[in-house]
């Protein structure tokens, strides 16, 4: 089954760069038929394409790499991960923001190397800096000031010196969700500047015998659709690292991070900006203001964790009921639903359907397409577009390969869906369905 490069998929620019038509006439992946990879994996299936991951990762790095020189990328391991795909990452020369232990523990057994890891969490348990600390971590992001001793006291009792920065909460207002913003003062994330808490920090750091300071990071919220507010944040973090790192302190920030946040098409029509564009305002506010203040340019880290992993991946679902509610709403339900994409009614957010076994039919009506579970906010298009969709039928939804399986449930018992990877025309599974025996394997009679 071959890919026709002459007819041009709807939704394109949403789906993965393999995507395609089969010779049949359906989507197909890297020439791989939905057809057979429902049949073979069952739905809801999750379809991510290792081209369009490796594009990604390239796209970023290169971006970066050509705006400044001394820059280096870590994927957001919270929007997807599991050992193939940290592999799959790592392989692409990518580092790693991990924000747990469970996630220090995939990294570490994925066999990542782990200097490139580095641990945020504005709440981190003993557990996890010991973890940390005892894996070899590249960074800990220190979050607030009683981290300090925390982080001190695991680096001790491993006998480490252990790298840090500091996260700033810089005062800057991203312009996205009220869920997802965390550069603004009113935040749980890092210190802030203006109360004084950012230098005292700094200083603790210096202070502690076990902890090396690095430098600074910020993240300002997820997905930040505007260049203007990494600019301003740059600045104001310019401000800090001369006027109070420096001069006040006598620290050198050898290390930047404005965090990720990088935003990706999802069929609201919104445009994100290109990643040279995200790469030009960091790269060229950050040696403007150094150049103005007279500080040294700092190896400038970045954490994009959606734009990697987002478009790469597909949910694939099997429709079933329809519900036609006359002059009011036609619910066209899947087999899936909140369980596995809770970001719909999380943060509204808007996705785009495809019918997958023929996806050039034309369009007969405006239907919603609900999930399974038992909740009437289990919706997850609302008023799409498609033909009329017989039952049995698969439907795809693109855009979906970012903070849908991680913050996937088990609700009413569901079976978190099986994961394919699609590399060379093959089709691997990279994570199997679970089963009624694995989500009852932790009960105790
Ligand atoms: N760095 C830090 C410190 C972060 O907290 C995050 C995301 C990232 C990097 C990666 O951000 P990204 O490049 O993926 O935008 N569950 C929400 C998104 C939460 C993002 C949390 N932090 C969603 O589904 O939209």
């Amino acid at each position: 089954m071959t890919s026709s490069a002459a007819v041009t998929l709807p939704l394109s620019h949403l789906f993965p760069l393999s995507a395609g038509l089969s010779s049949e006439g359906r989507l197909a992946f890297d020439g791989i038929d939905v057809l057979d990879l429902a049949r073979e994996f069952g739905t809801p299936l999750y379809i991510y394409d290792a081209q369009t991951v490796r594009a990604q990762c390239a796209a970023f790095r290169s971006a970066f790499e050509t705006a400044y020189e001394d820059s280096f990328v870590v994927y957001g391991a919270k929007a997807f991960v599991n050992r193939p795909f940290a592999r799959l990452i790592a392989d692409q020369g990518l580092g790693f923001d991990a924000v747990s232990g469970g996630e220090i523990a995939v990294l570490r057994a994925s066999g990542v190397d782990m200097s490139t890891v580095y641990f945020h969490g504005n709440n981190k348990g003993a557990d996890e800096l010991e973890l940390a600390v005892e894996a070899g971590i590249g960074r800990i992001v220190i979050d607030n000031i009683d981290e300090i001793a925390k982080a001190d006291g695991a680096a001790a009792a491993a006998g480490r010196e252990q790298p840090v920065l500091l996260r700033i909460s810089p005062g800057i207002d991203g312009h996205t969700h009220e869920k997802t913003t965390t550069g603004i003062i009113d935040t749980k994330f890092g210190v802030p500047i203006a109360t004084g808490a950012a230098e005292a920090a700094v200083r603790a750091i210096l202070d502690a015998p076990h902890l090396r300071f690095r430098g600074l990071h910020m993240h300002l919220g997820s997905p930040i659709f505007e260049l203007g507010p990494y600019e301003l944040a740059i600045e104001v973090i310019s401000e800090f690292i001369a006027g109070v790192c420096r001069d006040r302190l006598g620290a050198e920030v050898q290390e930047l991070s404005p965090g990720g946040g990088f935003a990706i098409g999802q069929g609201d029509g919104r445009e994100p900006p290109a990643p040279e564009q995200y790469a030009k305002v960091i790269a060229g506010t950050l040696e403007r203001e150094a150049d103005r203040r007279g500080f040294p340019l700092p190896r400038l880290t970045i954490e994009p964790g959606r734009a990697i992993a987002a478009r790469a991946g597909v949910a694939l679902y099997t429709v079933g009921a329809r519900k036609d509610v006359p002059g009011v709403r036609t619910y066209v339900s899947v087999d899936g639903g909140m369980a596995d994409n809770i970001r719909p009614a999380m943060y509204e957010a808007r996705y785009e359907a495809l019918a997958a076994e023929r996806p050039l039919a034309a369009v007969e009506e405006t239907v919603t397409i609900s999930g399974k579970y038992c909740e009437s906010g289990d919706v997850l298009v609302r008023d799409a577009e498609l033909p009329v969709l017989r039952d049995g039928e698969l439907l795809a939804i693109p855009a979906s390969g970012a903070y849908q399986l991680s913050m996937a449930s088990n609700y009413n018992f569901a079976y978190r869906p099986a994961v394919v990877l699609v590399d060379g025309g093959e089709a691997r599974l990279i994570r199997r369905r679970e089963t009624a025996e694995d989500l009852m394997a932790l009960d105790i009679d």
